[in-house]
């Protein structure tokens, strides 16, 4: 028998201030046109002033402890991808668990910008598959509305806030392809990239810094990069395209998630698309899409399903699971 993390709940939390494309055509030379078409982008929601990281990320929790059938002591560790915690410490994580009652276990962030949620998952997975957690928490939730430059057309327009959470449970499996859970895991990182997607803020220069992209640079390494790394958790997992319910992209840009797909050979039908609502939000893009998908009745008890993320480090890597 091996050990599987195994999804027991998934929710989901959007602040309700919803901004369409148009909103930019005051402020900046940019038209909902351009953005539509260059990124699949319709509209996205943004925080309330005062609404936080940790504060949404407590809400998608909630839904996803709902869901599993669990209170917040029942869960022995915490993991939220983030890379716009409410302070720069404690960890939002912390802050989660206080929020939900939770009086036991540990709590901690995983800071992998884009590609936090995998990496967060990964993390989870190795605590559950060692035997050091049974039932873990796995959030993304972010703010990046709070790191815009406002004034830079090319970031501002792309980006969006949201929280998604996962409850993973270890339950036994045959060790097959054919188990629940998560099935493989792959993970990279290259930070001679650092310069591409970064935020010019931080401990070192007393700010909080705004987002510096070179988007075309981001993009010509996204779909090579995400392809292969789906290939290889894919192959570690033992399946193949045809085995594939559902690929669960990062949701950045739709050209991107189309690219991606097509090299991966899984046709469009069967990846969950959440873009034009939701915009980039960064490392709660695939909870948000998880969540999304599932109460759409589009992800099912017993799907193949892989996702795969990159983002600014560069780092990205890939899940194979079945719900
Ligand atoms: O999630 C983390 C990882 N991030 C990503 O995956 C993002 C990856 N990159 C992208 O999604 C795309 O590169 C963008 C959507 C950011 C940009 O699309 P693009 O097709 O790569 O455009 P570009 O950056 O090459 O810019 C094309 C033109 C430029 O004008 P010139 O230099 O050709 O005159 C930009 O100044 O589009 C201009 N532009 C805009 N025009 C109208 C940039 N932003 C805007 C805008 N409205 N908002």
């Amino acid at each position: 028998m091996t050990l599987r993390s195994v999804v027991t709940g998934v929710g989901h939390y959007l602040p309700s201030r919803v901004v369409p494309n148009s909103a930019f055509e005051a402020t900046l030379d940019t038209t909902d046109e351009w953005i539509r078409s260059r990124s699949g982008i319709e509209r996205r929601h943004f925080a309330e002033k005062g609404e936080t990281t940790s504060q949404m990320g407590t809400a998608a929790a909630q839904n996803a402890l709902e869901m599993a059938g669990i209170g917040p002591d029942d869960l022995d560790a915490i993991i939220v991808a983030t890379s716009t915690a409410d302070l720069t410490f404690p960890s939002a994580a912390t802050m989660v668990q206080s929020a939900l009652g939770m009086t036991r276990g540990f709590a901690f962030d995983v800071q992998a910008v884009c590609a936090g949620f995998v990496y967060a998952l990964g993390n989870a997975n190795a605590l559950i598959v060692s035997g050091q957690a049974r039932r873990v928490l796995v959030v993304g939730a972010e703010t990046f509305s709070r790191i815009m430059d406002w004034t830079d057309r090319s970031t501002c327009v792309l980006f969006g806030d949201g929280a998604g959470a996962l409850v993973l449970e270890a339950q036994e499996g045959a060790g097959g392809s054919d188990d629940r859970g998560i099935l493989a895991v792959d993970l990279h990182s290259d930070g001679a990239h650092r310069d591409l997607l970064y935020v010019d803020g931080g401990v070192s220069t007393g700010t909080t810094g705004y987002l510096r992209m070179q988007g075309n640079q981001v993009f010509r390494h996204a779909v090579e990069k995400l392809a292969q790394t789906a290939e290889t958790a894919m192959e570690r997992a033992g399946v193949g395209a045809g085995d594939v319910d559902w690929v669960v992209p990062h949701q950045a840009n739709i050209r991107i998630i189309q690219g991606t797909a097509k090299k991966m050979g899984v046709p469009m039908e069967r990846v969950v698309v959440t873009v034009q609502d939701h915009g980039n939000t960064s490392a709660a893009s695939i909870p948000l899409a998880l969540s999304v998908g599932h109460a759409r009745g589009q992800i099912k008890r017993g799907d193949l399903i892989v996702t795969e993320a990159i983002g600014g480090g560069l780092a990205w890597g890939a899940v194979v699971l079945r719900w």
